[in-house]
């Protein structure tokens, strides 16, 4: 058995990873360490929570000793999705944002250098590299300029693992993909946000112009991108991913209503996001000619998929947006949450 150390893995890309592994992999054996914050659902994995080769472990990247208890189980790769991930929240509170996503990017480094690993995999972002104008790609030289809180914070973590490498010889790799959607995503981020909306009726609230790009990618295509750079990435690289689907948030936006069958009159213009960035777009030729990999799921096929699994999973949204979710932790496991 592989055994694998995914952190985060109650979050909306952390739990569809776990569930891609586990199918595709027999001899894989995962522990999923995470800290259950708002974000954090471990509903999202309820399908395959009796595997024998699932554990979930309650707890926080940043705590040593929590972290070292886990990778005494003998694990032998880490991968890091633990994160605060939204922008929004970043702007108005970036403390947590520094504790989990700098700090707890150090401990796990530090605890998974001193157990030996022979494999870390830090999952980025392309916001780490800034806002670019309309035309021109990120590449994976393109220097840092992050813009946000969140991304600060990510390219922060970003410079650790790097340097850990350098340092140490740290065997890790840093992945930095571009904007994901798909089931499990928590309705705040654009796309599951105005689907819900759309689904009652309420405006979808598009900030500024809402002609900001961002490059769409399925969760399931960056699934299988992390699982190539797992098994076949060079340590000490760092590899960007991406959809090749460049789209206005107002395209996004339409798309999502034509689906629906719902008016255009439901979009509100809001004031903008302070210090948007205008443009993400990511050049993924390396992991294209080094890994073999390609992104292969449309977005205008992963978007009706998308839009499907939110209408058959209405409980699921109804829960998450009341806060109720937290709930079935705390029947499952007989544990109550401590609020977050
Ligand atoms: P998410 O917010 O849905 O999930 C984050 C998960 O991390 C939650 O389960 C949460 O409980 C857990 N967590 C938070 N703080 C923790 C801590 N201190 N210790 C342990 N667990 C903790 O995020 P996501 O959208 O699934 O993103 C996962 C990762 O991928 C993040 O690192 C993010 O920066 C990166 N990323 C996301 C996108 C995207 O479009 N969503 C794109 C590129 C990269
Ligand atoms: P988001 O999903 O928050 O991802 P990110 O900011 O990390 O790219 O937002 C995607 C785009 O959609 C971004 O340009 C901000 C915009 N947006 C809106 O216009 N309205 C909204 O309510 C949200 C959440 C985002």
């Amino acid at each position: 058995m592989r055994r694998l150390l995914v952190t985060g893995g109650c979050g909306f890309i952390g739990s569809n990873f776990v569930r891609y592994m586990l199918r595709e992999h027999r001899d894989v054996e995962i522990w999923n360490l995470d800290l259950l914050t708002y974000a954090g659902n471990p509903e999202n994995l309820a399908d395959i929570e009796n595997d024998p080769r699932y554990h979930f472990v309650h707890g926080d990247i940043a705590d040593r000793a929590t972290v070292d208890r886990v990778l005494r189980e003998g694990i032998e790769a880490v991968v890091n999705f633990a994160a605060e991930s939204h922008v929004d929240r970043s702007i108005h509170d970036s403390t947590p944002f520094v504790r989990t996503n700098v700090l707890g990017t150090q401990v796990l480094l530090d605890a998974s250098r001193k157990a030996g690993v022979s494999r870390y995999v830090q999952i980025s972002t392309d916001e780490v590299y800034g806002s670019l104008g309309p035309t021109g790609y990120f590449t994976e030289e393109t220097p840092l300029a992050p813009n946000s809180p969140y991304s600060a914070s990510k390219a922060g973590a970003d410079l650790l693992v790097r340097a850990f490498h350098h340092t140490f010889g740290f065997p890790a790799i840093i992945t930095r993909c571009s904007n994901n959607y798909g089931p499990y995503q928590f309705p705040e981020k654009l796309i599951p946000l105005f689907i819900c909306n759309a689904l009652r009726d309420e405006p979808l609230p598009v900030y500024g112009d809402g002609l900001q790009v961002r490059d769409w990618i399925h969760v399931l295509d960056h699934c299988r991108a992390i699982d190539l750079v797992l098994q076949k990435g060079v340590p000490g690289q760092v590899y960007n991913i991406g959809g090749r689907c460049e789209k206005t948030n107002l395209e996004v936006t339409r798309a999502i209503l034509n689906i629906l069958g719902k008016p255009e009159t439901l979009i509100k213009f809001v004031t903008d996001r302070p210090g948007h960035d205008r443009r993400y777009a990511i050049d993924c030729s390396k992991i294209e000619r080094e890994l073999g990999w390609r992104p292969q799921i449309s977005f205008d096929e992963g978007l009706k998929a998308t839009v499907d699994w939110y209408l058959r999973n209405q409980d699921w949204v109804e829960r998450v947006r009341s806060g109720e979710y937290r709930r079935y932790y705390e029947l499952q496991y007989g544990e109550r949450l401590k609020s977050s």
